[in-house]
């Protein structure tokens, strides 16, 4: 199936973390040199050591991609001919007190990356970045009388009076159609990764596909970040045989993704540039599941006692998000092919051979 890769050389930004080393599983044997570049973030990676699940033929470099002397020392020895940019700081919630920080990463990290290729004449032949369904916010919604809406952002003082939901429903989002409006600056700064890609890559013809991810989760992911992965929190809690605390009403709406899903997009979209030189596509299960039932199937895998709602919320937490996925089946051939309740159970067969600390 990847023939063509033999003689490519892929670059993986952040390609230690939780997709990069699924994907690492899928190419890295298959092209002639696969480079993980990644600083291996403390928060997400506490022992600072090679994943594991890092495929042992991916070359890792130990390196932060805001520092221009990363690309001065990766650039003199290695050309890449696809770049898959995945390093990122992801906390949702901490971004908003921590948005220094998801700057940095975020935004200049991908501009000192694109500041190297430039000065080292590297145009690959297709750059690919994670985006996330953080780009949209609260997204559209409809009214009753069937008037579409853009909510905005819930205000602190609709939170604090407990009025979780806008006046309507909650659309799918789709890339193209339903405007962005970030509530986090995680969000804020994965549309700015976006613009920059898209101005730099029109400019100098590289192709570009940018997938918007909705809630991704499975076995590989960090166990020790608490500042992502609501399945891993509530499993951890409820493998103690803890009771899960559910924000708001128990009723927030998320489309969790099964990472081989989300791995497979990223290889389709590896094999085959985009057509017209861009594609930009929503990457989901295209179902909705809330976070009440999600508490209470990993409860029930673990017998652990019921959840409780406890009418916390946080700030910049967005209400439903789910997303449109027919372009991303009909551009990519692609579908996602995981059940929820097999990929908690492999998730929670995951968990168990990790040795966890107190949650
Ligand atoms: N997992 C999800 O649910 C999800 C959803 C939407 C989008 N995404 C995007 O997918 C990408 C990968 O996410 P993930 O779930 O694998 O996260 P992750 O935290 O497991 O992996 C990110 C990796 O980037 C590395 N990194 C962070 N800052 C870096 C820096 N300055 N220099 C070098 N490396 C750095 C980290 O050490 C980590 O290994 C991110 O861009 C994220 O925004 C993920």
């Amino acid at each position: 199936m990847t023939n063509s890769l033999q003689n490519k050389n892929i670059l993986v930004t952040g390609g230690a973390g939780f997709i990069g080393c699924a994907l690492s599983q899928r190419l890295a044997a298959e092209c002639k040199r696969y480079v993980a570049v990644d600083s291996l973030l403390a928060q997400v990676h506490p022992q600072q050591i090679r994943p594991t699940d890092l495929h042992a033929a991916a070359e890792l470099v130990v390196a932060d991609v805001t520092q221009p002397k990363t690309w001065t020392d990766l650039f003199a020895e290695f050309r890449p001919d696809i770049v898959v940019h995945l390093a990122a700081e992801t906390g949702t919630g901490q971004s908003l007190k921590q948005s220094t920080m998801h700057g940095r990463s975020n935004v200049l990290g991908l501009t000192v990356l694109l500041d190297a290729l430039s000065k080292n004449e590297i145009e690959p032949e297709q750059i690919l970045c994670t985006s996330s369904r953080a780009v949209y916010g609260e997204g559209a919604w409809q009214k009753e009388n069937g008037e579409i809406f853009y909510p905005g952002q819930r205000t602190n003082a609709q939170l604090a009076s407990g009025k979780w939901d806008f006046d309507g429903v909650s659309l799918p989002s789709t890339f193209g159609d339903t405007r962005e409006n970030p509530t986090s600056v995680y969000g804020a700064t994965k549309l700015a990764q976006e613009n920059i890609l898209k101005s730099w890559s029109f400019s100098f013809g590289v192709p570009l596909t940018l997938l918007r991810l909705q809630n991704v989760y499975g076995p590989g992911q960090s166990p020790f970040n608490p500042y992502t992965g609501i399945v891993v929190l509530f499993s951890r809690l409820a493998r103690a045989k803890k009771k899960v605390e559910l924000y708001e009403d128990g009723l927030v709406t998320r489309d969790f993704v099964y990472i081989d899903d989300v791995v497979d997009a990223l290889v389709k979209s590896v094999l085959q540039s985009p057509a017209n030189g861009y594609r930009a596509l929503d990457i989901g299960s295209g179902e909705v599941t809330t976070l009440i039932d999600i508490a209470q199937k990993i409860g029930n895998f673990h017998g652990a006692p019921e959840s409780f709602i406890s009418g916390k919320y946080r700030n910049g937490d967005v209400r439903h998000s789910s997303c449109n996925i027919a372009a991303a089946k009909q551009e990519l051939g692609w579908q996602p092919e995981s059940n929820l309740d097999k990929g908690l159970s492999l998730l929670q067969a995951y968990l168990s051979t990790v040795n966890l600390v107190e949650v």
